[in-house]
């Protein structure tokens, strides 16, 4: 039987993004030499805030189309603190992407692995495996997707809007409440919490009322509510005793680094956006110019996003080798935490990105890690 052949947008970005992307790129074309059924072909397109600066376009001609044509959508890192558009935002046509292509359900998992320090004192640090569920086309970011959206915008006031729609927050419950079951069916905890301010805001108050419509139809699954405030104080006093944590789009933005900075370091913090058509996978963290081109950055965040990307692909196109090849990559990094042959030197290690590239190429080939995967 012939390989499937998927074809993936790739846009490296700006600052960290070209180390990590070709990090990424290289594991996966191992994972699908060791496992077989799969390949990807990295189609590569160029956007951000250089790409801009040099041609005042954030995207190359033609390369939203070819990101809707393709199999899937892969991302390193976009924007530069330094350059700017002239009403102080930064340059970031993935926001645009969210929109345009429907992203609705931003999945970003907060799971922690041996041997990196733990933030927490207690040693149930060490049992987080959550997902932040982060709306991604609406909420907050309304406004920022694309500009003019501010219904008040001038030198003595700016407005931006919170939207919140029927429309997209049911079908994000449902999300959360499917991936709630799958993960109970793995022996996690099949639980949603639905993190809102309904205390105080009609689009708050709407979206926790879609919530309790929606659960009905998964009695299997525990639910509770939990107010945005009291979340951030219960992720840094209890976060073990969460799973599936749905909210608005700004919301998820600032307790997804949370999330990150409880098991480590945003270098951890993978990200899969899915829409009904269209998956765009990327790491959660930013360019990090201070640290591009010195072989400094950690790259497994987007690694880990490159897994989730595999298991996508494997869905959508029903090619089970490639959800092999995501556990592969997934079993690679926990087993190299656990014998602390990952060392990023971002929780204070000696190991810089192609170091860590390295090391997870021998762990991918290494027969006790394939044994516990396949
Ligand atoms: C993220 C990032 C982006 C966001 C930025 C870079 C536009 O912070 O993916 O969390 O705010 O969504
Ligand atoms: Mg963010």
């Amino acid at each position: 039987m012939s390989d499937s052949t998927f074809l993936i947008a790739t846009m490296p970005g700006d600052g960290i993004g070209k180390d990590i992307i070709e990090s990424a790129t290289t594991i996966v074309d191992i994972s699908s030499v060791i496992v077989g059924g799969y390949k990807c072909e990295w189609e590569m397109i160029k956007a951000g805030a250089e790409y801009y600066a040099l041609t005042g376009k954030d995207v190359e001609p033609g390369g939203e189309e070819k990101a809707d044509k393709a199999h899937s959508i892969f991302l390193g890192a976009i924007g530069l603190p330094t350059i700017r558009h002239e009403d102080g935002t930064e340059i970031c046509p993935h926001l645009r992407f969210r929109e345009m292509f429907g992203l609705y359900a931003g999945v970003r998992p907060v799971k922690a692995y041996p041997n990196i320090t733990n933030r927490l004192s207690n040693n149930l640090a060490s049992k987080i495996d959550l997902v932040i569920l982060r709306e991604s086309t609406e909420g907050l970011f309304y406004s920022a997707a694309v500009h003019n959206r501010c219904p008040v915008d001038n030198d003595q006031e700016v407005q931006d809007i919170m939207r919140i729609t029927r429309a997209t927050t049911e079908k994000l419950h449902d999300f959360a409440f499917n991936l709630a079951r799958q993960r109970k069916n793995k022996g996690k905890i099949g639980k949603v919490t639905c993190v809102d301010k309904a205390n105080v805001f009609r689009t708050q108050a709407f979206f926790r009322k879609i919530f309790d419509e929606r659960k009905v139809n998964f009695t299997d699954i525990d639910s509770e509510h939990c107010y945005v405030d009291a979340m951030a104080l219960n992720l840094i006093r209890n976060p073990w005793e969460y799973d599936i944590l749905v909210m608005e789009n700004m919301f998820g933005d600032i307790l997804s680094d949370l999330g990150g900075g409880l098991v480590g370091g945003m270098g951890m913090a993978s990200c899969a956006e899915i829409g009904d058509k269209h998956g765009l996978f990327q790491p959660a963290h930013g360019s990090a110019p201070d640290i591009m081109g010195q072989d400094k950055a950690n790259p497994l965040a987007t690694i880990l996003s490159s897994a989730l990307m595999l298991d996508y692909l494997s869905e959508k196109n029903k090619c089970p080798s490639a959800a092999i090849g995501a556990k592969l990559i997934e079993t690679a990094i926990e087993v190299g935490f656990e014998r602390n042959e990952l060392r990023p030197m971002e929780f204070g290690g000696n190991m810089g990105t192609q170091a860590i590239s390295g090391a997870l190429i021998s762990l991918l080939k290494d027969k006790s890690v394939q044994d516990r995967t396949l």
